[in-house]
Formats: C-alpha cells, sequence, structure tokens
C-alpha cells in the first residue's frame, strides 16, 4: 500500500492563490459580462525590459547554431550571472557577497519552499504572521509542524505577530527558535524591517545559533534610503543569514523565472555527531541533484539587466509600479480606509471597513466592484480583517479599481 504523506492533510484544502483563483472563475462563469479587475496575484502585467528581451533573442540564436548550442548548464547558475548580480547587487553597494555565494534558480518560491529541506526536522521555526504562505505551508509539508488549531495556528511554530501595534515589525521571540523566516519588504504588508531591527535579529541569532531566512524578493521597490535592501548590510549577518532574491518583480520575470540564493562561505550548521557544517555546501549537493538549473537564455535575459540600458528600464518597470502603489495608496485614504505598504513596496495592506472578515470583503469587493484582492487572513491569523490590494496591474485598470472602490 502505498501510503502519502499525512502531513499535506494538516494543510487547507488549497493554495491561497489557487483558491483566489477558483473564486475568481465562479464569479466569471455566473456573471459572463463582469468586466474583472485582478489586484489579487502579485503577478506583473507590464512587458519585460527591452533588454532582457533582446538578450534573450540572442541566446535563443546561439542555441541554433552547433557550436554555439548548449546543453546543461551549471546547477548553481552560470557564472556570468552570479558575477553580474555580486558585483552590482553587492559589491558596487559595499557589501562582501561573493559569486561563489550565490544559487541562481527558476525563482525565490522555488528556494523560500525548499530551502527547509537542508535543516533538520526538528528545527525550531518561527514565522512572522502575515507573511508569505510558502513559508509555513512547506514546513507543515516537511513535517515541521503539528495540526492546524482552531486560532488558524499550527502546533509547534513560533509566530511572529506583525500588527500595526508593532509597526508590522516583528518581535523578538523570548524562547529558543532555530529558524527564522523575515520578509522585507513584507509580502503582504508592504512595510519594511528597519536597520535597527534587523540587528536585534541578528543578535538574537548568533546568540541563539539560528539562521535567519531572509526574503528580500521585493528589494527593487524600497524607494526609503535608510531602510536596507539586503541583509548583509547589517554587520554579523553573514555569520546567520541567507538571502533570497528575485528577478521577478525587479524585472518582470514572474513568467520567465529566475530567482537567486546567497549562501555566505562561513555559514554553518549543527551536525548531529556536533561537526559544523557549511549549509552552502549542503544546498549544492541538494541543487546538483533535484535541480537542472535555469534556461541559459532566462539567465542571459537576466544578465543584461545590469547594463546601464536595463538599470534605466529596471527603473522605469519599477517607477511605473510604484506610481500605480500610490494611487492605490491615495485611493483608499481618500476613501475612508487606513492603508499601510505602498512607499517601499508594491502591496498596499488596508484595513477592512466595519470589521469586517478578510473573506467577507474579498466576496463584497469582487461581487459590487469587480475587483480582486487577496485577503489578509490568508497570511495568517493576524491578517485576519485585512486585504491586499497589488499595484502590479496595469495603469487605466488600477485607476479604473480605485474609482469602483470609492463608489462603494
Ligand atoms: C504574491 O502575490 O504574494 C506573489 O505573487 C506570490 C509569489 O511571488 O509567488
Amino acid at each position: 500500500m502505498a501510503h502519502i504523506n499525512d502531513n499535506y492533510r494538516k494543510l487547507p484544502g488549497s493554495y491561497l492563490f489557487s483558491e483566489i483563483a477558483r473564486r475568481v472563475s465562479t464569479f466569471q462563469a455566473a456573471h459572463p459580462d463582469a468586466n474583472i479587475i485582478r489586484l489579487g496575484i502579485g503577478d506583473v502585467t507590464q512587458p519585460l525590459p527591452q533588454v532582457s528581451v533582446d538578450a534573450i533573442k540572442r541566446a535563443a540564436d546561439e542555441l541554433s547554431h552547433a557550436e554555439t548550442f548548449r546543453g546543461y548548464g551549471p546547477e548553481q547558475g552560470y557564472d556570468f550571472l552570479r558575477e553580474a548580480i555580486a558585483a552590482h547587487n553587492y559589491k558596487r553597494r559595499g557589501l562582501d557577497v561573493n559569486a561563489d555565494e550565490i544559487f541562481i534558480s527558476d525563482g525565490s518560491k522555488c528556494d523560500c519552499g525548499n530551502i527547509q529541506e537542508i535543516f533538520s526536522l526538528d528545527s525550531k521555526i518561527a514565522i512572522a504572521d502575515p507573511v508569505y504562505p510558502v513559508y509555513l505551508d512547506t514546513n507543515v509539508m516537511a513535517g515541521r509542524t503539528g495540526s492546524l488549531m482552531s486560532d488558524g495556528h499550527f502546533e509547534g511554530v513560533i509566530y511572529l505577530p506583525c500588527t500595526a501595534d508593532n509597526n508590522f515589525s516583528p518581535s523578538i521571540p523570548n524562547e529558543h527558535v532555530d529558524l527564522i523566516y523575515l520578509c522585507s519588504p513584507n509580502n503582504p504588508t508592504g512595510t519594511t524591517l528597519s536597520k535597527d531591527a534587523l540587528k536585534d535579529w541578528i543578535n538574537y541569532a548568533r546568540a541563539n545559533d539560528a539562521i535567519i531566512l531572509y526574503d528580500s524578493a521585493y528589494a527593487a521597490y524600497i524607494t526609503e534610503p535608510d531602510v536596507p535592501q539586503s541583509i548583509y548590510e547589517i554587520e554579523g549577518a553573514r555569520d546567520c543569514a541567507i538571502e533570497f532574491r528575485s528577478f521577478s518583480k525587479t524585472a518582470g520575470f514572474t513568467g520567465t523565472r529566475c530567482g537567486y540564493v546567497v549562501i555566505p562561505n562561513q555559514l554553518t550548521g549543527a551536525a548531529a555527531d556536533g561537526s559544523r557544517v557549511p549549509l552552502k555546501n549542503l544546498w549544492l549537493r541538494r541543487q546538483t541533484t533535484k535541480f537542472n538549473g535555469t534556461a541559459y537564455i532566462v539567465q542571459r535575459g537576466a544578465e543584461a539587466i545590469y547594463t546601464d540600458e536595463g538599470q534605466a528600464q529596471v527603473k522605469a518597470l519599477v517607477g511605473y509600479y510604484m506610481e500605480n502603489a500610490r494611487i492605490i495608496r491615495d485611493g483608499l485614504t481618500t476613501a475612508g480606509l487606513t492603508a499601510y505598504g505602498g512607499v517601499n513596496a508594491p502591496y498596499i495592506w488596508l484595513k477592512t471597513p466595519d470589521g469586517m472578515s478578510s473573506w467577507d470583503f474579498f466576496d463584497r469587493l469582487l461581487s459590487e466592484a469587480n475587483v480582486v484582492g487577496t485577503p489578509g487572513a490568508g497570511f495568517g491569523p493576524c491578517g485576519e480583517g485585512y486585504f491586499r490590494l497589488t499595484s502590479f496591474g496595469a495603469r487605466d485598470k488600477t485607476i479604473e479599481a480605485m474609482a469602483r472602490i470609492a463608489a462603494m
């Protein structure tokens, strides 16, 4: 008899964004004329930067000749991209990250979900609440948690509440944990962690021999100069932090797929026999076994954003979405709603009116305004009573959505 992994049964029936897609298509089927505006999943709508398109075409041409054809690439990514990332995102900003510490992937979702495999099943995990559901769901699947309790929490997980009262900045737990998931700019609240907050986390991690799993997929959206873009801007982070970054939101690669993980050479974890093992070696072993690398043409497309022209195009793309964020934030505020985020992130986090539940607000917005957002409760129990809108829509649709919400 083939027994299933029963841990999967602890999870709600479907992944958050699949459930939203299901509800939207049910609504659309019942109301075929409804002109639905989708500001739910954070999927980009604007074209790839032209430099990336050109680089992808050139790379595809290379593959059409035997002399320049490439088959399997290195699982950890081509050196040309690893070096461009190290130079541009780290060295140029005075940060000590080397190309051999960078692992290219097909996106941050996979990396954030897979990283837990290199840690012991009895690791104690701490997760911000609300946050991107992949961190928690993958730990549930792995069996690192107990069951879902009636309060929406999983047994055995240390939740770090992020509410308006603490400016959506998680507090240090007063107990020991081994793995800490932090996300800044945060998905879904659109808020960021300050340098001081990160210093506290790094001090905690070093004192507890813990590892911080730092997701900064939205770093390109930071507009305020004092907000850290990388955890390695904080002293001591190389001893205790892994960083995740993505081209999805930076350069419109949600469908093209490219991301990367930084694992510093000196970062180690404890083995059962007490010895210390470099985490980078374990990740390399995992990737070489389970992953065959990101497509060459995609890596060439990603590399192209590090040219001067590429940087200008990426800046324009991010600027476009950040103007949408401003329109959403201002529109919500004018409509009398309380909104957070949207300044250093493409997400706006709003308090639902009249104490409505997140899912009730979702249904109301969909049926009355034909606008799709994401219920805050889907990101964790502390997201209940909140709602997320994304600024990744087209400009005209974003403006139209705000007019419809105001009319409600
Ligand atoms: C989101 O909407 O939270 C993101 O698009 C999900 C993702 O990046 O996987």
